[in-house]
């Protein structure tokens, strides 16, 4: 079968860099169901967990590896023999196992979190590589902290773990310090500097700490990078990781990037739903695609622009992320427009009605409870009268 190229692959970490975070873990039965929707939702790549890091998290990729069949079941590791032998032993019943091993790439991890130099470092990459090639076909490398790192010796240890065998080069920026335009540049560098590049995908797994996860990942996928890591919600380590439903509704929003995934973007306010649910997290209000505000308008100009023609104030259908239908708040800041459509909604005739009139009640009990709610409209139609349309 010939390449796609300009398919990205979905790699979904939920279940090992979002399940990191404090209070969102989870028991094996649990994360299976997670993991049979995010098989439903269409994900290539599903990390199941670090199997050395304990005896719960080697048996979820266990159990992980026997429920799912679709999606390729990864593994993570450091680069050493003892936790490549763990994620070897976790992943025998995986029908597409990989292995995600990896090592610092940044001058700062090097010298402060292995006491090593470069050269050290890179004979361990190596040997990792071909370590786990012994065992595993596909092999992911992650040269952590590559945010940072530099890029001439980045591109040297891209080279090299390709040449050992990685199937897979990740790029990470771990510490979420990089700006677009500085990370695009890192994937396109390796693009145009690394001679084997086009023997491996590259991947970008991108940290929110200033809030530029998503436009980090997409800057590396415009400038070549072909596997996306992602989270649902964005969980994750600190500010969190790249969120899968923003970066793959960028890619389905904006046709002309020409980027296209597997991912059927239907399920996710069920799986957002279920995953927030699960790991006790709640999804901001305002959060894109998900929140419970994305396809809420409630200032008069805007609604009244909504109504005349939807997208006028959107830019995506919410049913194409799970979400029946958008909603028009009624708040003081409401506009005679929006209060006629819920009139309309809720069965009366409008032509029967003295809207101004209504409107006038209906701003003073806003102004007082701050959201209408259905049963506030039919308290304020029957207020007061015996007939509505008084
Ligand atoms: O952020 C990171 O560098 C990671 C690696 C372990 C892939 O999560
Ligand atoms: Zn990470």
């Amino acid at each position: 079968m010939l390449h796609d190229p300009n398919r990205v692959y979905v790699f979904d970490t939920t279940l090992r860099d979002g399940e990191q975070v404090p209070g969102c873990q989870l028991a094996t039965p649990e994360k299976i169901e997670i993991a049979r929707a995010l098989e439903a939702l269409g994900v290539d790549v599903i990390e199941a967990g670090f199997p050395i890091s304990s005896p719960g998290d080697f048996q979820s990729v266990v159990e992980l590896s026997k429920a799912v069949s679709e999606p390729i079941i990864c593994a993570l590791t450091r680069a050493n023999k003892g936790d490549i032998d763990s994620a070897v032993a976790a992943l025998q019943y995986a029908k597409r196992p990989r292995i995600h091993t990896g090592i610092g790439a940044s001058d700062m991890h090097i010298q402060y979190k292995f006491n090593s130099t470069r050269e050290k470092i890179l004979e361990r990459a190596v040997e990792a590589v071909k370590y786990a090639k012994q065992f595993v076909e596909d092999i992911e490398f992650y040269a952590e902290d590559a945010g940072r790192a530099d890029n001439i010796f980045l591109a040297q240890m891209v080279e090299a773990v390709i040449a050992a065998g990685a199937t897979v080069v990740n790029i990470p920026d771990t510490n979420g310090y990089c700006l677009p335009d500085q990370y695009g540049s890192k994937i396109l560098y390796l693009k145009e500097n690394v001679k084997n590049i086009d023997q491996a995908i590259i991947s970008v797994h991108c940290h929110n700490d200033l809030g530029v996860a998503t436009a980090n990942s997409l800057a590396g996928l415009i400038n070549g990078a072909r596997q996306v890591e992602c989270t649902i919600n964005g969980i994750g380590e600190r500010a969190g990781n790249t969120a899968l439903e923003e970066v793959t509704m960028i890619l389905k929003t904006h046709h002309a990037l020409n980027l296209h995934t597997n991912i059927n973007t239907k399920h996710f306010s069920e799986i957002s739903a279920m995953v927030s649910r699960m790991m006790r997290m709640p999804v901001q209000p305002n959060k894109a695609i998900i929140g419970q505000n994305a396809f809420a308008h409630s200032s008069g100009i805007h609604q009244d622009g909504f109504l005349k023609h939807r997208e006028n104030y959107e830019i995506m259908n919410p049913e194409d992320v799970g979400v029946n239908s958008s909603d028009i708040i009624l708040t003081a800041r409401s506009g005679r427009h929006a209060l006629k459509h819920h009139l309309e909604r809720l069965g009366y005739e409008i032509d029967r009605i003295n809207l101004d009139q209504v409107y006038d009640r209906f701003l003073i009990l806003a102004d007082e409870k701050k959201t209408i709610s259905d049963d506030d409209i039919l308290s304020l139609m029957s207020d007061g009268s015996e007939d509505p349309y008084k």
